[in-house]
């Protein structure tokens, strides 16, 4: 037996040794357990090594090492994505799940999921780029809207008498009764965390500070001559966006976007909604992963900018109703089920300190409101940055992802819904589908029996991106290679492969088995129509609640990630975007994020966003009574 000590991944030690595990799913505090073996494991062509207990699956220990292999399903054996290759040792025997998955030419080489796969003994392990779960391209830009800044939080200088024998004021009463401040503001209360920092604050900055003013309440203190700082957050499911602004001049000083972390634990939503609803420990995993990133992400924003993460004053942060509460670590059980009710959908204010946010001592982050199921904050910022809300026309927003929310504004009147669209845009469920990292296709174009195709990077081709998967179903479509129903026809480029046919999108190298081709299958396109369907579905049922055609529609907004790099023509040629003219549709980036920046430089645009909240009429589109016979129509493509 072993004494195991048990550590975060990525810390700095030595995986030479036999040590820890008590749970693989809460690996964060050290805590000791006892395990009976371990077994030593080395992933290629990484070069990480390490030991790891014998019981744990093969996903389980990459986690553990710190190995990012792609698990969208979250490691239930279903997505088919965690491919790795056993180069030596034994391992469990081969699951239904894997022979399901894997053809049967990828079983003999030794190919299995890392998720159903149990070491039996010392191994080595190849993981195949496509595996690989590389930093994916994040769109955290969107159109910058100007709004006078204003924020919830009032700055004022103050120059106080230093206290004498002949002077007992305490010193927070000194601060509060200051000409200075009482000219500005009032002060009601001080923050605990305040109170403790005020005493040695005054002295040391010699009775000269600034008091950040928040309701009443002191939330910060910073020295003079220093603007009080902001953060807005989006908070996606596979992307977070993460802005440092000036709150003075409204000025955005720095961004990041970054992978969100849980990824490691599913990519959908829904399997990482089962692990948080498996205990406290778990929930508290996946929150303090998404803490740790945006903390990182503060101090490497306020390294570039030259500021300090003290400075930061007050903050916002938007994300979709199950984000949102895994965040907080609310309960999730009953949004997970019908009829997903939310615990809480008004906008809340929390210290961030509570959340584990290392910005000022006493600040609160401000949560948008969210609408109803999984409609939540970030479809509330995304209506308030492209000022739908106020427009006199017939407007849509759409953000497309796993969930699609989209939002209907006939002059004025809002009404929204989400569609379970799938990860198919995200490449999961795709043969060759990959997230958008390097070696990517992006872009797919069909000259006679040629295939034109650009690469994110520029480097060799791995797999094919949401925005190619979309490209490469519209060119087989235009070309007659797919008819309306979705089956592809006879071409030098289709082959029959395991009882499917497919089309060659670009030849593999037969030595180089990180190599293979790049295929579009059959299997695919009925995916692909499921989701372009379900996307349609929601448009068109938009459209008959509000009695209107979509050549009524002026304008199309498409936000997101993967709506910035689609083409949209492609999306129109299959049928998931209404026939309009081009010129009426309009890429808009990260909306979400433009307007959690809204409502954190402006009180008037938090007020706002409180009621579209409000304003919203929310439609379940699952039991919407025109929805199948509508499906059943937008999942031919044309
Ligand atoms: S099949 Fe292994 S993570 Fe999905």
């Amino acid at each position: 037996m072993y004494k195991i000590i048990h550590y975060p991944p990525n810390t700095a030690i030595d995986y030479a040794r036999p040590k820890l595990v008590k749970s693989w799913v809460g690996p964060l505090e050290n805590t000791e357990y006892t395990c009976n073996l371990t077994v030593h494991i080395e992933f290629e062509p990484i070069g990480r090594r390490g030991d790891c207990p014998s019981d744990s699956s093969l996903l389980e220990c990459a986690r553990y090492l710190g190995v990012d292999i792609v698990s969208i399903c979250g490691g239930v054996g279903d997505c088919g994505r965690c491919i790795v290759q056993i180069l030596k040792g034994k391992v469990s025997p081969l699951t239904d799940n894997e022979r399901q998955l894997l053809d049967k030419a990828m079983i003999a080489k030794g190919y299995r999921l890392a998720c159903r796969t149990i070491p039996l003994g010392d191994i080595l392990v190849k993981v195949p780029p496509q595996s690989l779960s590389t930093p994916q391209r994040t769109q955290v830009e969107g159109e910058e809207i100007t709004v006078k800044p204003a924020s919830s939080v009032t700055v004022c200088p103050v120059s106080l008498k230093p206290a004498t024998l002949a002077d007992l004021q305490a010193d927070a009463e000194r601060l509060r009764e200051s000409p200075d401040i009482k000219n500005k503001v009032k002060i009601s209360n001080f923050d605990i965390a305040i109170l403790r920092e005020i005493s040695p604050e005054l002295r040391l900055k010699k009775w000269q500070i600034q008091a950040a003013v928040r309701d009443g309440e002191v939330v910060a203190l910073l020295p003079l001559n220093r603007n009080p700082l902001g953060l807005a957050v989006d908070l996606g499911t596979s992307k977070i966006a993460v802005y440092l602004m000036d709150l003075t001049s409204g000025k955005t000083l720095a961004l990041r976007g970054l992978m969100n972390p849980q990824i490691s634990y599913g990519e959908d939503i829904i399997a990482r909604m089962a692990l948080a609803n498996r205990g406290t420990e778990q929930a508290k995993l996946l929150q303090e992963l998404v803490v740790a990133a945006i903390n990182e992400a503060i101090i490497e924003m306020c390294n570039e900018t030259k500021k300090s993460p003290s400075d930061i004053a007050d903050a916002v942060l938007v994300a979709n109703t199950a984000m949102h509460h895994l965040f907080l670590r609310l309960p999730i059980g009953q949004l997970a089920r019908a009829p997903y009710i939310a615990t809480v959908s008004s906008a809340i204010d929390v210290k961030a300190r509570d959340i584990g946010l290392k910005i000022a001592s006493g600040a609160y982050m401000h949560f948008l409101p969210n609408i109803a199921g999984y409609v939540g904050a970030d479809h509330v910022a995304a209506i308030l940055s492209t000022g739908i809300y106020k427009e006199d026309s017939i407007t849509m927003v759409l953000d497309i992802g796993t969930n699609t929310e989209i939002c209907l504004a006939n002059h004025r009147k809002l009404t929204s819904l989400s569609c379970a669209s799938g990860p198919a845009f995200e490449g999961a469920h795709i043969k060759s589908g990959m997230r958008a990292a390097d070696g990517a296709i992006e872009h797919v174009k069909l000259v006679s029996d040629k295939v034109e195709y650009q690469t994110i990077g520029g480097v060799a081709p791995v797999g094919l991106c949401g925005s190619a998967i979309l490209d490469t179903l519209a060119q087989l479509f235009l070309a007659g290679i797919v008819d309306a129903s979705g089956k592809i026809k006879p071409h030098p480029r289709v082959r029959e492969n395991n009882g499917t046919r497919e089309f060659v999108l670009v030849y593999g190298n037969k030595q180089d088995e990180a190599r293979p081709d790049i295929t579009f299958t059959q299997r695919d396109i009925r995916e692909l129509q499921l989701a372009k369907g379900a996307i349609r579905t929601g448009i068109e049922v938009l459209l008959e609640s509000n009695k209107l055609k979509y050549r009524d529609i002026d304008s199309i907004l498409i936000a997101g990630a993967f709506g910035s790099y689609i083409d949209v023509a492609s999306a129109v040629a299959i049928g998931m975007l209404p026939n309009l003219p081009l010129e009426r549709f309009r890429q808009v980036g990260n909306a979400a994020g433009m307007g959690a920046k809204l409502a954190l430089i402006s009180r008037h645009q938090r007020a706002i966003a409180q009621e579209i909240g409000t304003r919203v009429q929310y439609i379940d589109l699952s039991s919407a009574p025109q929805f199948s016979r509508i499906f059943n129509k937008a999942i031919n493509l044309g």
